[in-house]
């Protein structure tokens, strides 16, 4: 694996393997790396000659009252697990690599980033959409794979590359969960003991209300409140759960057949994403 902290050589060993005719996935991440990350790491293997990962905690993306300092930061545990798996080059900007302090360009992808995770979180999926271009940018890679744990985050990028015609094919990857159902996180972390087992509850509550809309229940409203108020009976404090379309979001209707579940809720002071999606 190589490991790259400057522009020059990132583009340098990208532009040799393209002279040679070798197809480029990239996974961004903000490391700290888990079974999820490194399952990118593999279903990009399967896409493509060469994969690079990077790992940028992207200050752009983090509210002021936000975890930015306190990300956690592992790079020595994040360089050797991208070792051992099929990464061909680890590319580690520094702040002042990615951002120089008179740019003027930000990337937003209206509308779509300021629901559900937006809401809470204004201006953080504008600074998502910024980062990933840049990285595109810079890797110029054929193909970019991204998790689906974050679903709102693979539809902001979806909708930026379609809109920006950007030539890259866009491949999503299924949620890894440990044993009891949990998405896996790096926000997991923060858990404390009892949070962690109250913490799988989150999906417990998307699969019943997935069920509840398989056996024909219509009122989504009701459902997604059924939710909410289940959630708090256990101890989470809920953002949103929200019943939608999975190709744009936007509130489900009955005529809708591809559906994703969205919901985020804190336990403690630890944010939690998840959801579920599925066809009728
Ligand atoms: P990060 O949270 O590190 O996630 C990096 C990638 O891993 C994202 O595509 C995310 O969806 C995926 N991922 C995280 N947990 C996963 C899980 N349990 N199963 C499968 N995939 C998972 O998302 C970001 O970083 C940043 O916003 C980034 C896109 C890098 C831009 O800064």
């Amino acid at each position: 694996m190589i490991i790259v902290n400057n522009i020059l050589d990132l583009r340098a060993t990208i532009s040799a393997w393209k002279q040679n005719g070798l197809s480029v996935a990239l996974a961004p991440t903000m490391g700290n790396l888990h079974a999820g990350h490194l399952k990118l790491v593999n279903s990009a293997k399967q896409k493509a000659d060469k994969v690079v990962v990077s790992i940028f905690v992207n200050p752009t993306q983090f509210g002021i009252n936000e975890d930015f300092a306190s990300y956690p930061r592992t790079e020595q545990e994040d360089q050797l697990k991208l070792a051992t798996e099929n990464t061909d080059l680890l590319f580690l900007p520094t702040i002042t690599d990615i951002y120089s302090a008179n740019a003027l360009t930000t990337v937003k992808v209206s509308g779509l980033s300021d629901i559900y995770c937006g809401a809470s979180r204004p201006g953080h999926f504008s600074g998502v959409a910024t980062i990933v271009c840049k990285l595109f940018n810079l890797v110029q890679p054929d193909i970019a794979v991204f998790g689906l744990k974050d679903f709102q985050q693979f539809t902001v990028i979806k909708t930026m590359i379609r809109d920006l015609n950007i030539p890259i094919e866009l491949l999503g990857v299924d949620t890894q969960r440990e044993s009891n159902g949990l998405a896996m996180s790096s926000r997991n972390n923060y858990l404390t003991d009892i949070e962690r087992q109250l913490a799988p509850q989150l999906y417990e509550a998307l699969g019943i209300a997935k069920t509840a809309i398989l056996a024909g229940q219509h009122s989504y409203a009701t459902i997604e409140q059924q939710a909410k108020q289940s959630l708090k009976n256990t101890g989470f404090t809920p953002d949103y759960f929200s019943i939608c379309s999975s190709h744009d979001l936007s509130s489900a209707t009955k005529q809708d057949k591809d559906m994703v579940i969205l919901a985020a809720a804190k336990l403690g002071t630890t944010r939690l994403i998840d959801n579920i999606y599925f066809s009728l």
